[in-house]
């Protein structure tokens, strides 16, 4: 990672590990992952992009734990919804200490906050969603995560399973790493 995300990264870890619901540390990473694979292949701004996948689940710090821990349907939602709207103030914070520009900064905010409930058309907005929902398919975030719902590998597997994506590529690629996690059960 370059030495400016680098930077974004440690200071956007202390937030990360204050979410409880999953182990965002391991997810972000492959977040980062997933949308550097991503911008190999679709086009699309470095400085913008990375820094969104750094920074999208931030505001999970701020969650209260009861949400994230409840099995309730409008709690999950609710949980959700508060994870977008704590996020821009964190993220600022964060890229102000970075010194990042202010445009780039409210160019990352409004993609960060895009990534639920959204049927975004801009493509940097769907790149981010497809990098989130990539990511979880990827081994280490795949068994983080049958560990932190208490799910078996398969109940996964069927769960992921229907996640749609916006670019082919990424659909293509996230079909590739879900048969392998198919193949480990
Ligand atoms: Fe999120
Ligand atoms: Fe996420």
């Amino acid at each position: 990672m370059d030495k400016l995300f680098e930077e974004i990264w440690q200071l956007a870890l202390p937030y990360l590990k204050r979410g409880v619901m999953k182990d965002f540390v391991i997810h972000t990473k492959g977040v980062i992952k997933a949308m550097e694979l991503l911008l190999e292949k679709e086009k699309g701004n470095k400085d913008i992009l990375i820094p969104a996948a750094i920074l999208h689940d931030v505001g999970w710090s701020k969650v209260p734990l009861e949400l994230q821990k409840s099995n309730d349907e409008s709690d999950k939602v609710e949980a959700l919804k508060l994870h977008l709207k704590y996020a821009p103030q964190i993220i600022e914070e964060i890229l102000g200490k970075a010194d990042y520009d202010k445009a780039k900064i409210e160019r990352i905010i409004d993609i960060a906050i895009s990534h639920k409930f959204q049927d975004p058309k801009e493509s940097d907005k769907q790149l981010l969603i497809d990098a989130d929902a990539l990511a979880d398919a990827f081994k280490e975030q795949f068994y983080s995560d049958v560990k932190s719902y208490g799910l078996t590998p398969e109940k996964n597997y069927k769960f992921r399973k229907k996640s749609k994506f916006y670019t082919r590529t990424v659909a293509e690629l996230f079909k590739k790493e879900l048969e392998k996690r198919r193949e480990e059960f």
